[in-house]
C-alpha cells in the first residue's frame, strides 16, 4: 500500500494541510497519484463549516466505497474532527480518522494502518503541537502558503472551527521566517500567511505576549525577507485587528493592499448574539483606518445572512454596511446550524425562503457597487503577478497586489512568456469581478 490519492475540500487551511500531509507521506516513501483508480489508499480532507460541506462528505465516501471496495480509506480535517469514530458507523469502509489538531501524529498512525489495523483515530484536541513538517508538496507554482497559527479561541456562536481545530497555536517567529526564507531560494516571491486568526499571533519564542512581537511585528519581519515581492495574509478578526497592521502595510509595498475582515453582521445586536466580540461601531472605525490608509487597500468581507432572530431592521443594518465598507467583494452565506455551536440554543427560525431573499438582496447592491467602483479602475496602470494562460482569450491572467484578477492581451502573445513574472498591464475594461487590459 504506498500509492495514495488525496481530495480535498474546504477553506486554504485545508488546501495547505493536505500540502503538508501529501509531504510527510511522500516523505516516508508513500507516492501520489492523481487518481484514485491508480492508488491503495485513498484519503479525503473534509470541510464542516456548514452543513452542505458536511453531506457532501459522506455522499463522496459512498462514491468512494462503490467504486474502490477494498482500498483503504482515510477522512481528515473538520468532519473527521467533528464526527469522530461515528464515521466508522455512517461509513464501515472507513479505516482512519484523523483531526487537523492530530496530523504530526501521521507517520505513527499510518504505521498502524500498514500494519493492518482497521480502525485507526487521531482524534485529541488536546494540544500545544502545530502541524510541522520537513517536506512540504506545494501545489501552486507561483504563491506558497505558510501557516502561522492554528486553531481558533474564539466562540463565535454559528462556528464548528473551535471544536474542529483546536485551540490557538502559534508558530515560532524564526520557523516562520526560515520557511519564508526557504520559499525564496526555492523561488517563490510571493507567500499567504495562513490562521484561523492570524492577527492573534504571538512568539512563543518571547516570553510574555506585551513586547511588541505580535502579529503586525511579525509582517513587518516577512516584509524584509529578501526576494520577496508579496505578502498576504488571511483570516483576520476584527477583535484582534490593530491599526499597527494598516500602519505596517502602508511602510512597505511587499505587503499586499488587501486585507480580508469578515464582518458578519452590520447589527451590532446581532454580532452580540453571535458572540463577535465588537459592535458596529467598533468595525466602521476598522474600515476608517483601511480608508485613511497612504495606500489604497481592497477590502473583502465574509456576511452570514438569516442569524437566528435576524430581524428586518438589523438586516437592514447589514444592508447598510455596504455602503460604509465600499468591498471589493464579498462572500455572504445563509446561516446553518452546526453541531457543538451556543447558536443552537436559538431556534433556527428564518426560513430558507427568506435567507434567500436576504442573501439576494445582498448580492445584488454588492455586485452593483462592484460594477461602479471598478469602473475608476479603467486607464490604469498595474503591476501583476503572472499566474496563468488564457486559451480561449488568448489573454495573460494577472492577479494585483490588491488581489483584483487583470487578464492582459500582449503584443507577443503566448511568446512572451510571462508565467511567474511580473508584468504591468493598462485596464481597458471593467466588469464587477475581473478586468481586461494591455501589456503596458
Ligand atoms: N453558517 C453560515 N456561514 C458560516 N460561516 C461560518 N460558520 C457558518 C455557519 N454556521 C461563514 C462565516 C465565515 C466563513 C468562513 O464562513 O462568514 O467567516
Ligand atoms: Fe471548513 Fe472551517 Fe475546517 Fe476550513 S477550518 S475546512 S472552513 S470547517
Amino acid at each position: 500500500m504506498k500509492r495514495f490519492y488525496i481530495e480535498t475540500f474546504g477553506c486554504q487551511m485545508n488546501a495547505h494541510d493536505s500540502e503538508k500531509v501529501i509531504g510527510t507521506l511522500v516523505g516516508r516513501g508513500y507516492e501520489q497519484v492523481a487518481t484514485p483508480e491508480a492508488a491503495e489508499l485513498i484519503m479525503y480532507n473534509t470541510c464542516s463549516i456548514r452543513d452542505k460541506a458536511e453531506q457532501k462528505v459522506f455522499a463522496r465516501l459512498q462514491e468512494f466505497k462503490r467504486h474502490h471496495a477494498g482500498k483503504t480509506f482515510a477522512v481528515l480535517g473538520c468532519v473527521a474532527q467533528q464526527e469522530g469514530e461515528k464515521i466508522f458507523e455512517k461509513a464501515p469502509h472507513v479505516s482512519m480518522v484523523v483531526g487537523s489538531a492530530s496530523y504530526n501524529r501521521l507517520p505513527e498512525l499510518l504505521v498502524q494502518i500498514e500494519r493492518g489495523d482497521k480502525r485507526v483515530t487521531g482524534l485529541s484536541l488536546d494540544t500545544e503541537d502545530t502541524f510541522e513538517t520537513p517536506l512540504t508538496r506545494r501545489d501552486n507554482p507561483h504563491k506558497a502558503y505558510i501557516t502561522i497559527i492554528e486553531g481558533c479561541d474564539k466562540s463565535c456562536a454559528y462556528c464548528v472551527v473551535p471544536f474542529t481545530r483546536g485551540p490557538e497555536r502559534s508558530r515560532t517567529l524564526e520557523s516562520v521566517l526560515r520557511e519564508a526564507r526557504e520559499l525564496v531560494q526555492m523561488g517563490y516571491t510571493e507567500i499567504q500567511l495562513l490562521g484561523q486568526n492570524v492577527n492573534s499571533f504571538r512568539d512563543p519564542a518571547i516570553p510574555g505576549s506585551e513586547l511588541g512581537h505580535d502579529f503586525a511585528y511579525l509582517l513587518r519581519r516577512i516584509g524584509e525577507v529578501p526576494g520577496l515581492r508579496r505578502v498576504r495574509f488571511t483570516t483576520s478578526h476584527p477583535r484582534d485587528f490593530v491599526k499597527d497592521i494598516v500602519d505596517a502595510i502602508d511602510e512597505n509595498p511587499v505587503l499586499c493592499n488587501h486585507i480580508h475582515l469578515p464582518v458578519q453582521s452590520g447589527s451590532t445586536a446581532v454580532l452580540s448574539r453571535m458572540q463577535r466580540l465588537y459592535t458596529r461601531d467598533d468595525y466602521l472605525r476598522r474600515l476608517q483606518w483601511m480608508h485613511s490608509a497612504k495606500r489604497e487597500i481592497a477590502i473583502t468581507s465574509d456576511l452570514i445572512v438569516g442569524f437566528p432572530g435576524e430581524t428586518e431592521a438589523e438586516f437592514a443594518e447589514t444592508m447598510s454596511l455596504l455602503d460604509h465598507g465600499r468591498y471589493e467583494s464579498m462572500y455572504i452565506f445563509k446561516y446553518s446550524r452546526r453541531p457543538n455551536t451556543p447558536a443552537l440554543q436559538y431556534e433556527d427560525h428564518i426560513t430558507e425562503e427568506e435567507k434567500t431573499r436576504r442573501f439576494l438582496l445582498l448580492q445584488e447592491k454588492q455586485r452593483a457597487m462592484q460594477i461602479r467602483q471598478n469602473a475608476e479602475l479603467l486607464n490604469r496602470v498595474e503591476e501583476v503577478l503572472v499566474e496563468g494562460w488564457n486559451l480561449a482569450t488568448n489573454q495573460w491572467i494577472g492577479k494585483t497586489s490588491q488581489n483584483r484578477t487583470l487578464n492582459f492581451l500582449h503584443p507577443q502573445g503566448r511568446e512572451a512568456n510571462l508565467l511567474g513574472q511580473y508584468a504591468q498591464a493598462r485596464v481597458t475594461r471593467t466588469g464587477p469581478s475581473s478586468m481586461g487590459g494591455e501589456a503596458a
